[in-house]
C-alpha cells in the first residue's frame, strides 16, 4: 500500500523559554493539518516522537498527553529510540498506514530542552549510552570525539574537513528562518572555536535545542495531485555501547537501515538529489555519507571541504538543506520528523532559497545514541 504525505510543519527551532510544549505542539499541528487539508476529526492514530520528557520534565505518557491537548480522540502512542524518536515515530505510524488499520496518520516530534540545567541535559542524553559509559563518565561529544580520532587515524581525515561540514550546515541555516543559528561561520572560525571533547570543538557540536515538527500520512491521496511518497523504509539497531562495535568508524546499523531502504525503494545511493543525514557532530555527518554509500570509505571528510554537497555548488546530491542538527537546531525527538518535513518540502519544490533545483528523490536519516539505533527513509513525488 502506498503511503503519501500529505501534510508537514516545523516550528521555529532554538531556545523557546517562553512557549510550551502544549503550544509548540498545538502550533505545528494546526499548520501540517492545513498543509494537508484534513481536519483533526479526519486522523485516526498519532504517534509521538520523544526522548526527554519523562527525564526532564516528569511527564511520561506523551501519547494520551498530546491527544489530550490538541482534542484528538485516537489510538495515540509515544514512540521512544533517543535522538531517532522522531524517526521511528514516522515508521511506527506509516507501518500502522500499510497495515491498513489507520487511513490518517499524524506523527508528531517534540522536546524541551533549554528550560534546564546542561549538567541535567547532558545526564539525560546519556540514557541513550550503555550503563558502564555512563558510570564512566562519558557524554556524547565525548563518545563521538572517539569516533573522530578513529576515524582521523583511520582515513587522515583532517579537524578542517570537520569544520568544513559546520561551516557549510551554517551557511544553509542561514536561509532557513526556522533554524537555531542563523550566522554563516567561517573555517578559521569553526577551527579555533572552543573545545569540547577533542578533537570536536563548539563548533563541531549540534546545540541543545528546543522545537516540534509534525507530518500528515495517509493511504488516501485522491484529494492530491502528485503527493510526496514513502519509497522505502528501513530500521535496524546495534550495540548500546561502543565498547561492543567491531568498528569506530562506521555505523553498522545506519549501513543496515539504508541497505533495506534503498532495496525496498528500487533506487541506489547515485540516485538521491537532497539528504537530511543525522549531524549531531560533525564527524557523524562525514560517517554518515560513507555510511549511506553516498562516498567511498575515508573519502567524505574530503568531498565535503570541496564544497560537493553545498547548496549551489553541487552538481548532484545537496545535504542537510535545513542546516542540520549541527546549524537548524536539535530538539532530540523533534529532529527526526523535522528531516522528513525538510526533505518533503524540497521534493515539492517549496525550499525557496534553499531549493534544490530539480530534487526528485530525498533521504533521510535518523540515529539513536552512538548509533545504537538507526532509520533511514527515502520519498519521491509520484
Ligand atoms: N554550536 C554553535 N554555537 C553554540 C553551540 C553549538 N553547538 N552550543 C552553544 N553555542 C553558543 C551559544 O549560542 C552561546 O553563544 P553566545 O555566547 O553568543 O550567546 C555560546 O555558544 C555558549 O552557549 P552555552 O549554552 O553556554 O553552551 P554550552 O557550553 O553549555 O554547550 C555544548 C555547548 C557543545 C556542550 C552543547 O551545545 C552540547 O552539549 N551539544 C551536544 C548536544 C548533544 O549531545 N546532543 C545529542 C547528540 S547525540
Amino acid at each position: 500500500m502506498t503511503v503519501s504525505i500529505l501534510g508537514v510543519a516545523t516550528t521555529q527551532f532554538g531556545e523557546l523559554w517562553d512557549t510550551s510544549p502544549r503550544a509548540l505542539v498545538k502550533g505545528v499541528v494546526d499548520e501540517a493539518l492545513i498543509d494537508s487539508r484534513l481536519q483533526l476529526k479526519n486522523i485516526d492514530a498519532l504517534y509521538v516522537g520523544n526522548m526527554l520528557s519523562g527525564i526532564l520534565g516528569g511527564q511520561e505518557n506523551l501519547g494520551a498527553f498530546f491527544a489530550s491537548a490538541l482534542g484528538l480522540v485516537c489510538p495515540a502512542f509515544k514512540v521512544e529510540g533517543a535522538c531517532a524518536s522522531g524517526g521511528l515515530a514516522f515508521y511506527n505510524g506509516a507501518l500502522g498506514v500499510r497495515s491498513g488499520e489507520f487511513t490518517n496518520v499524524l506523527v508528531l516530534g517534540v522536546e524541551k530542552m533549554t528550560d534546564h540545567k546542561p549538567e541535567e541535559v547532558a545526564l539525560g542524553l546519556m540514557g541513550a549510552g550503555s550503563d558502564e559509559e555512563r558510570l564512566a563518565g562519558a557524554t556524547f561529544p565525548g563518545l563521538y570525539a572517539l569516533m573522530a580520532q578513529a576515524h582521523m587515524r583511520e582515513f587522515k581525515t583532517t579537524e578542517e574537513e570537520m569544520s568544513a561540514v559546520a561551516v557549510k550546515n551554517h551557511y544553509h541555516a542561514s536561509l532557513n528562518g526556522k533554524a537555531h543559528f542563523r550566522n554563516p561561520i567561517t573555517l578559521k572560525q569553526a577551527l579555533t572555536s572552543p573545545m569540547i571533547a577533542s578533537p570536536l570543538k563548539l563548533f563541531d557540536c549540534s546545540p541543545v535545542s528546543d522545537g516540534a515538527a509534525a507530518v500528515v500520512i495517509s493511504s488516501d491521496a485522491s484529494r492530491v495531485k502528485k503527493p510526496v511518497v514513502i519509497k522505502g523504509a528501513g530500521v535496524a539497531s546495534d550495540s548500546l555501547g561502543l565498547a561492543q562495535r567491531n568498528t569506530l568508524t562506521s555505523l553498522q546499523a545506519a549501513v543496515d537501515a539504508a541497505q533495506k531502504a534503498y532495496k525496498q525503494a528500487q533506487v541506489a545511493p547515485c540516485d538521491i538529489d537532497v539528504a537530511e543525514v543525522h549531524d549531531c557532530f560533525t564527524i557523524a555527518e562525514i560517517m554518515a555519507m560513507e555510511d549511506l554509500g553516498f562516498l567511498a570509505k575515508g573519502e567524505a571528510g574530503q568531498a565535503i571541504f570541496a564544497g560537493k554537497t553545498t547548496l549551489g555548488k553541487s552538481q548532484k546530491l545537496v545535504v542537510n538543506t535545513s542546516g542540520g542538527l549541527k546549524a537548524c537546531g536539535h530538539p532530540v525527538g523533534a529532529t527526526g520528523v523535522k528531516q522528513i518535513a525538510e526533505v518533503v518540502t524540497q521534493l515539492r519544490g517549496k525550499s525557496e532559497k534553499k531549493q534544490v533545483a530539480g530534487a526528485k528523490i530525498g533521504l533521510t536519516h535518523n540515529v539513536g545514541g552512538t548509533g545504537a539505533v538507526a532509520v533511514v527513509h527515502i520519498f519521491a513525488r509520484e
